[in-house]
């Protein structure tokens, strides 16, 4: 008996039409670093938490891989094989056996080398993207393991919400927390800081003695996040490269210190900066203190957020 021929059959698999992906960017709530390892990175401990400023990737059919884009960092960023959209695209279609054709837009929103790792969830949405435009259908766990290979954050940016970071930040376990909402002011600096270069100044820092003592373990800030209210989580928020960062963007005290009289709970570098971020007490705050940072000139843009909200996500 042959089987019954069904219309699908003829078809390709995946998804004749655009593939719309939004993907947020992350803060550090806490960025414990610990010492360097053989590999070039540095152990951490961290608690990643993903914010309402969004990259959106849109995915088509095409006949080759192409890269398009508007928004932030537009004419800055290379659009070549070196940009992790595109090595993601390669991987993905490498680790599933299908070839890497399509036609890919991205918008961006998320500031270049911000420490918000906008670089990082462009590749999430290009995984989650084309995994659904070519029909390769893989679990979460394997997109995070592919992301893994792209970079130290990418695996959480498939997952999102408000997740432990250990290894080198790619070993991604969700964190149990009460549903609340925080409320966020990003403030974005001109121009970014480099990622490898404000770790190597960590380094420096203490091996001069200079650096403030690390910030050890995630407990008092689980702990916070286990409650509602974001004067208890306000005390808790640290960064070890906050020092690095302020040591090769001295500017940045000022940006922390306005935030701070402007009436937010804590400010705190974002990832290894120059992005600041600030807790308020509610949304109101927030808009008050977004308001009265972009009038102090401390930042080019301020911009209210909130989370924990879910990774790289179709629309
Ligand atoms: O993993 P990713 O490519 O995003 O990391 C960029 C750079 O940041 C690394 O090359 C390394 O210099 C530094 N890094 C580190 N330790 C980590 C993560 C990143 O030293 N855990």
């Amino acid at each position: 008996m042959t089987e019954a021929w069904r219309p699908e059959d003829d078809e390709p698999r995946g998804a004749s039409g655009p593939v719309r992906v939004r993907v947020p960017a992350k803060v550090n709530l806490h960025l414990g670093v610990g010492p360097l390892r053989r590999d070039g990175y540095h152990e951490l401990n961290t608690v990643y938490h993903a914010i309402s400023i969004y990259d959106e990737l849109t995915a088509r059919r095409g006949d080759t891989l192409t890269l398009t884009m508007e928004g932030e960092g537009t004419g800055e960023l290379a659009l070549d094989d070196s940009n992790l959209v595109l090595r993601a695209a390669h991987a993905l279609a490498g680790y599933a056996g299908v070839m890497p054709h399509a036609r890919l837009h991205l918008r961006k929103q998320i500031p270049l080398a911000g420490g918000l790792a906008g670089g990082s969830a462009d590749a999430a949405a290009a995984l989650v993207a084309c995994d659904a435009l070519w029909g390769t259908g893989l679990s979460r766990d394997e997109l995070a393991g592919i992301a893994a290979d792209l970079g130290s954050d990418v695996p959480f940016l498939i997952h999102g919400g408000t997740a432990l970071g250990t290894g080198r930040g790619e070993a991604v376990s969700p964190v149990l927390a009460r549903p609340t909402s925080w409320h966020w002011v990003v403030a974005i600096a001109d121009g970014g800081l480099s990622t490898p270069q404000a770790y190597r100044e960590l380094d420096r820092l203490r091996e001069t003695g200079a650096a403030g003592p690390p910030l050890g373990s995630t407990d008092g800030l689980l702990a916070a996040l286990r409650q509602r209210d974001p004067r208890v989580l306000a005390a808790t928020l640290g960064n070890d490269l906050q020092d690095a960062a302020l040591a090769m963007r001295p500017s940045l005290a000022a940006t922390l210190k306005a935030g701070e009289a402007a009436g937010a709970l804590a400010g705190i570098v974002s990832g290894s900066g120059p992005t600041c971020v600030f807790l308020t007490a509610d949304a109101a705050d927030a808009e008050r203190v977004a308001v009265e940072l972009e009038a102090a000139g401390v930042c080019r843009q301020a911009r209210i957020a909130h989370g924990p909200v879910p990774g790289a996500r179709i629309t």
